[in-house]
């Protein structure tokens, strides 16, 4: 009877059976008669012991002398042994048969350390990483607890464009497109979609790849990042808060219900993110300000007072905003910031135009902005104004003007960075490792 081949994540369930586990060899440990053979196969990571004494010769020197990341089918008894290392662990294979399918030429990543830039040229290779593994399965996690949390909660997925005729965002970050005889530009955010789709369908969401053109080299920011956009009719910002609170929430307890093993292969610490329940602190720009002046005059250091004094009116840094996080055990939203630092389209706070029904929610350890939002102008005459004031073309956002001309209604929404996502719920210094193939200034390749 030929054994059945099965995954190495489900080895418990054949405990005392022979199996045959498809996949690639992790690393070896050379004990002469004796090897250890970790082998991966997508599912997890397992130990399988070749014994000289067990195997034909030729098998046993093939395995003896295979390369890291040659790939090979290995056939053997499962046996139950606390120690036995890999992902899950717990369980390993008795080698009773093999066969190699291709021999790996010199594997370039090794157990040793890598410089950076070694490993993001490699990236095509690194993936096969157990850390790189463990990222990548969590992201996928966090899009799929997204879309369901969404999905089931009344949003209809609704796609928007990514080659598009105007700034979506902002005229400073955009990367343009040949479009045959024309110039186009890759979505910034598809929100202004969006905002047509949600008067049609009441509460929307789209999701896909953005582009900006930042020419700022830091660990958050991406030149191409995934962006999921819910967008309202009838909501206000305390709605808007409401949900997002709901929403992240539901994302974290779900990685922290599927992936404890990734976790633990990242050896992030559980409990900020089990912390990361409804309601989340909400604080004005104005007292945020405030409070960075007051924690800038308590500091002792002259550089950590520089880093956090703020004159009203500006943006916040990441020096900020990381200070602002640390004073709470759970993400925080920061509302009312000043108009001039936001996008066109927000609505002004009645009696006080120079703050906007904006709303950010900062994550907490340092991983700053992750969500950005508002309620929109749904006022034709003030949007055009607003529009007119920006040194926007008119006639571009025809279309986007319309929405105010037919029914127009309050509403909301806002934009959630999947790799900054990512990164706080893995604990990631640099966000770089959040996505397969991260596109980032000086980075195209692979
Ligand atoms: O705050 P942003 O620019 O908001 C918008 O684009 C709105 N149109 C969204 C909306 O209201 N529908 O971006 C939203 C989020 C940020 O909070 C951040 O998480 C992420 O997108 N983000 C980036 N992530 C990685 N690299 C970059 N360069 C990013 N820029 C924004
Ligand atoms: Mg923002």
């Amino acid at each position: 009877m030929t054994p059945p081949i099965v995954l190495i994540a489900d080895l418990q369930r054949y405990e005392g059976q022979t199996v045959t586990v498809r996949g690639w060899l992790y690393d070896r440990t050379d004990k002469g008669k004796l090897q250890f053979l970790k082998v991966r196969d997508g599912s997890g990571i397992a130990q399988a012991v070749a014994f000289q004494k067990e195997l034909p010769e030729p098998i046993f020197n093939a395995l003896r002398s295979l390369p890291q990341e040659s790939s090979l089918i290995v056939t053997g008894i499962v046996r139950a042994d606390q120690r036995a290392p890999g992902f899950p662990g717990g369980y390993e294979i008795g080698v009773t048969d093999a066969q190699i399918i291709q021999v790996a030429d010199e594997y370039p990543i090794t157990p040793k350390e890598h410089g950076i830039e070694f490993l993001m040229d490699h990236r095509h290779l690194w993936v096969r990483s157990s850390r790189q593994w463990a990222i990548l399965r969590i992201r996928a996690t966090i899009i799929s607890a997204i879309r369901n949390w969404l999905d089931d909660h009344g949003y209809l997925l609704v796609d928007t464009p990514i080659i598009t005729p105007t700034a979506g965002e902002s005229t400073t970050e955009l990367f343009e497109v040949k479009y045959f005889e024309d110039i186009a530009y890759l979505a910034q955010t598809g929100q202004l979609y969006n905002e047509a789709n949600m008067m049609s369908f009441g509460k929307v969401y789209c999701f896909g790849p953005t582009f900006r053109s930042e020419k700022s080299k830091t660990r958050r920011h991406l030149t191409e990042f995934w962006m999921v956009e819910p967008e309202m009719a009838f909501f206000t910002l305390e709605d808007l808060m409401a949900m997002e609170e709901e929403f992240v929430s539901a994302i974290v307890q779900r990685v922290l219900e599927k992936n404890r093993m990734e976790l633990s292969i990242l050896e992030r610490d559980t409990a900020p993110l089990e912390r990361v329940v409804a309601p989340f602190p909400r604080i004005s720009y104005d007292e945020a300000v405030a409070r960075l002046n007051r924690l800038a005059a308590e500091a002792s250091d002259p550089e950590e007072q520089a880093a956090l004094r703020i004159e009203w009116g500006n943006d916040f840094g990441s020096p900020h905003e990381t200070a602002l996080a640390q004073q709470f055990d759970r993400p925080v939203f920061v509302y009312h910031y000043p108009t001039a630092v936001k996008a066109f389209y927000m609505q002004p706070v009645p009696g006080r135009p120079e703050v906007c029904r904006s709303v950010d929610l900062l994550a907490p350890e340092g991983y700053g902005e992750i969500t950005g939002g508002s309620e929109r102008i749904h006022d034709r005459a003030l949007l055009e104004e607003r529009i007119a004031q920006i040194g926007l073309n008119r006639d571009h956002y025809a279309w986007y003007l319309d929405l105010r001309r037919f029914g127009s209604v309050p509403h909301a929404g806002f934009g959630l960075g999947v790799e900054r996502t990512v990164a706080w719920i893995c604990g990631l210094p640099h966000i770089r490792e959040t996505i397969p193939y991260p596109r980032m200034l000086k980075r195209t390749y692979p």
